[in-house]
């Protein structure tokens, strides 16, 4: 039986996917341990879960995937099938939206560094929609779109410098993204909002800002949203009419791991009520994009282990696992505690329980909840550490010339194949430099 206390569950009543023990364990036999494994149909599910969470917004809703948290070009297809938007950071990602199906057309690019050469790449794949964040950036966007002779959506990336109650905070004290309102200088929304207006080239759509990640009050959007109002009521008096067509709000909406979070009806809601004021304040009724990474991707994917070693230390129990944080970053980067069950379960250790990688790092220790006493942990079974979609794979490190792990995928038939397939050693020993010994 497995352990029901350390299934996540959220506010929907929704749990993360089910594998059967019997396919986890013959998947482990065909292709070795550890293997990600990712079910399609939950990130189809989750796609819907955000259009209900947003439904009651009186415009049109998109969805918007942050193709950063999981780049597998697997996970790209299955959201390009859903047809919803991709939010884009560098080139290389436009690259692997395209080739796994998508459309330029359904992509908003936000870059962090804003160089010429990047717009001029960009605009030549086909991006038409932009989100600018500083004034050089918008002057080498006003240069790239000249050049390519095409007029661009622009959009500003404002920082609207709310406090943010989250594991990973975008606004407050991170000038690093966005602008500030009304900062004085060239680089505030007020000044790059009047230049966009004025320069034939660029057309304004829009607003976006990114409050940070895993989100569990929406007082936040409700602070950014506020500010937003007054700026662009306040920009209009200063500057004449302008139309705002689109809002993206960014993402942040939260995922269990392991305990009870809003669902996005519980916080779009919310949201929702003050976004339709605001249409009615401002009187555009934009489209409204949210653009998730972590929420989207995350649930889908489980990492799956292999007891390798147990050791008793004084008082607690130590198991070995065949992973480490080269392929879960974020457990040792943030203490990030993903839950965890050993497969199939057992009675709960009485013992205190440490789980622990295979590198040799003393970070090397996975943080577990205390409600995670991994019961029935032998040698040779089978640990599984669920959700971990977001901001894992797409991380998975060398370290200890350690080759990735493949990543596998049920599709909505219920089959599965292969995602993503695993480095052999030979390829990682040629691409780490072993292919210049004979230079
Ligand atoms: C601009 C922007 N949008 C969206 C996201 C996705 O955030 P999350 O994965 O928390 O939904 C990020 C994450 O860093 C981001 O920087």
């Amino acid at each position: 039986m497995v352990d029901t206390r350390t299934q996540p569950v959220s506010r929907t009543g929704v749990a993360a996917p089910r594998f059967s023990d019997a396919d986890l364990y013959s998947l482990a036999e065909r292709y070795g341990t550890p293997y990600f494994l990712i079910d399609e149909a939950t990130l189809r599910r989750k796609v819907s879960e955000m259009e209900q969470g947003f439904s009651e917004y009186k415009g049109v809703f998109r969805v918007a995937y942050s193709v950063k948290a999981n780049f597998n070009p697997s996970v790209i297809k299955a959201f390009v099938s859903e047809g919803i938007l991709f939010d884009l950071t560098a080139p290389s990602e436009l690259v692997f939206v395209l080739k796994a199906g998508g459309s330029s057309e359904n992509v908003m690019y936000t870059s962090i560094t804003e160089s010429a050469d990047e717009y001029e790449r960009v605009i030549r794949m086909g991006v038409r929609k932009i989100v600018v964040a500083s004034h050089n950036g918008l002057v080498n966007l006003t240069d790239a779109a000249a050049k390519a002779g095409v007029v661009v959506k622009t959009m500003i990336r404002v920082n609207p410098e709310v406090h943010v109650h989250a594991e990973l905070r975008g606004s407050m004290g991170h000038g690093k993204f966005g602008l500030q309102f009304n900062g004085g200088s060239q680089d505030s929304a007020f000044y790059v909002l009047k230049k966009v207006l004025g320069t034939p080239g660029l057309e304004f759509e829009g607003f976006h800002f990114h409050l940070g990640s895993q989100i569990e009050d929406p007082a936040c959007y409700a602070d950014a949203i506020e500010k937003l109002e007054a700026f662009v009521l306040s920009a209009r008096r200063q500057l004449g009419p302008f139309r705002v067509k689109t809002l993206d709000i960014g993402g942040g909406l939260p995922v269990p791991y392991g305990k009870k979070v809003p669902s996005p009806k519980d916080l779009g809601g919310k949201i929702v009520e003050q976004l339709n004021s605001l249409v009615e304040s401002i009187g555009d009724r934009f489209t409204l994009v949210a653009e998730s990474g972590r929420f989207l991707s995350a649930e889908s994917t489980v990492l799956v282990s292999r007891v390798v070693n147990i050791k008793n230390f004084g008082e607690a129990k130590y198991i070995y696992v065949d992973a480490g944080y080269h392929v879960l970053l974020d457990s040792a980067l943030l203490r990030h505690e993903y839950p965890v069950e050993v497969v199939p379960g057992g009675k709960p250790s009485p013992q205190k329980v440490a789980l622990v990688g295979r590198l040799c790092d003393p970070l090397d220790v996975f943080p577990i909840s205390s409600r995670s006493k991994l019961g029935g942990a032998e040698v040779g079974k089978l640990v599984v550490f669920r959700e971990v979609g977001a901001y894992s794979l797409v991380m998975n490190m060398p370290f200890h010339s350690q080759p990735r792990p493949p990543v596998l995928m049920r599709n909505g038939q219920g089959t599965y194949g292969v995602a993503r397939k695993a480095q052999d050693v030979e390829k990682l020993f040629a691409d780490e430099g072993g292919d210049c010994l004979s230079n």
